[in-house]
């Protein structure tokens, strides 16, 4: 392993443990929510001047189209007027998943886009100016040295940036809205309890993809194979940690609690077949922890216990393993053709 990917994994450890041990910020009312901070989004204009590429490839894909096509979709009305909603834009369920939402004054915030740059990278107010800082005039990506890079991935991290570093971070971008953890959106609202086929390679490899920046903006190639396999099984657990968190949200058994449950048994099934061939220890204890709760109704606190037990695993997982580790699930991955 090299050395800058151990530093990596020792600071996202310590990031990990510091905030759980400060206790300063519940982790579910910080990285876990499905909110952006509105105070921090800086809109995906301020990333314009140095991410023009991806930004073009983004407005073609529905993240960005959500924004003006949503409201004007019957099914849309359909499940606002079942949930007694006004106004699509303003402070309503739907703003969470299909918008970003940014603070114009201390008492007014405005959808400014669809799902957009921060949507799945975190609000940037406190990481934009650090993320891409070499350490001074004339230090490009190739002359920095091992200690900054470490220092300027850590300070991005602290700054809220789900930072693609750490494949983690991304998979449980994608899941928090794409399980749709809300009892009341489906059972009442009728909107569908998300995207059962959802696949972190398959999703985020097609239409998705923006990778300029590895070839210094001269190409959008796929991740390696190496990568893949990390964001395969990455999205497998994130997967099961997204599942456990809908279910904890269940009350009744209808439609909401019934396919979550569901989808978390599926999500551990998959992960259970991965391990067979993979036998790995950081698994075990994932599976272990998930085979210590029951998927029944009003179970929050187990639950989410679970989930964030999950979720420390998950971001370990993805820091302390490396994709040559992983070669004997190849069979599984999506190939080309099925991505998105
Ligand atoms: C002033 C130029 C600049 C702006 C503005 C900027 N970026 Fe970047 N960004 C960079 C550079 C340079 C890198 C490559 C950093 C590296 O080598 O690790 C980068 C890397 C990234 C990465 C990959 C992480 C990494 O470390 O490689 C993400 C994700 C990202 N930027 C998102 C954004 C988003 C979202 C915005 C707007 C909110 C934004 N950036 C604004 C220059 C910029
Ligand atoms: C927790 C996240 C989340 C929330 C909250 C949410 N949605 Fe969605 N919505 C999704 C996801 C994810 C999809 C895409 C599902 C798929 O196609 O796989 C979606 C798809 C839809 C679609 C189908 C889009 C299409 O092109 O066919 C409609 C309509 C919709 N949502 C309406 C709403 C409305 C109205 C609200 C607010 C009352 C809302 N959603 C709130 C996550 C969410
Ligand atoms: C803030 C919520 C949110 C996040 C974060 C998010 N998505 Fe989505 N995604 C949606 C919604 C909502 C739709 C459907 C939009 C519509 O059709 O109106 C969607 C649609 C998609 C589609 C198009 C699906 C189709 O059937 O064509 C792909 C692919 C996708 N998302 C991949 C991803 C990946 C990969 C990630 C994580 C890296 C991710 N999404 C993160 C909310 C989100
Ligand atoms: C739907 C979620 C999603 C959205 C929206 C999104 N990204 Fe990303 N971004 C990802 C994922 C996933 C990766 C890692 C892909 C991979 O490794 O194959 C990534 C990687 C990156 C990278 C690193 C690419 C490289 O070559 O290593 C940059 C830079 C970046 N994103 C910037 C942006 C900017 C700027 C925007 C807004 C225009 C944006 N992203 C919107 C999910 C998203």
């Amino acid at each position: 392993m090299k050395r800058q990917e151990l530093i990596v994994i020792a600071m996202v450890l310590f990031f990990l443990t510091g905030a759980y041990c400060l206790g300063q910020e519940d982790p579910r009312n910080n990285a876990l929510d499905v909110h952006l901070n509105p105070h921090d989004v800086m809109g995906y204009e301020s990333c314009g001047k140095c991410h023009a590429a991806e930004i073009k490839v983004w407005k073609q894909t529905p993240h960005h189209g959500t924004f003006l096509t949503l409201h004007r979709k019957p099914e849309a009305q359909q499940i606002a007027s079942r949930l007694g909603i006004q106004s699509f834009k303003s402070e309503s369920e739907c703003v969470k998943c299909h918008y970003t939402l940014q603070e114009k004054s201390t008492s007014s915030t405005e959808a400014i886009s669809g799902i957009s740059c921060e949507s799945c990278h975190g609000a940037a107010r406190d990481w934009l100016e650090v993320h891409n800082d070499y350490g001074g005039a004339g230090i490009t990506r190739e002359s920095e040295s091992a200690q900054h890079r470490f220092e300027r991935l850590q300070a991005s991290i602290n700054g809220g940036m789900r930072n693609p570093v750490n494949v983690y971070l991304l998979a449980q971008s994608c899941y928090r809205c794409h399980t749709v953890p809300s009892e009341r959106l489906v059972n009442v609202g009728g909107h569908n309890v998300g995207s059962l086929d959802f696949e972190l390679v398959a999703w985020s490899q097609g239409t998705v993809r923006h990778n300029f920046v590895r070839s210094n903006g001269q190409t959008n190639d796929p991740s390696s194979q190496e990568r893949l396999r990390l964001m395969f099984v990455a999205g497998m657990v994130a997967d099961l940690e997204f599942s456990l968190r809908a279910t904890a949200n269940a009350t009744e058994k209808e439609t909401f609690g019934i396919n979550s449950a569901k989808r978390a048994a599926r999500a551990a099934k998959r992960l259970v077949a991965a391990q067979t061939q993979l036998k790995l220890a950081v698994l075990d204890e994932i599976l272990q922890i998930y085979q210590g709760v029951s998927l029944k109704l009003n179970n929050q606190t187990e639950l989410l216990e679970a989930a964030d037990a999950i979720h420390m695993r998950g971001v370990q997982f993805a820091a302390t393993i490396e994709g040559s580790q992983l070669a004997a699930i190849d069979a599984y991955i999506p190939s080309p053709d099925r991505w998105k």
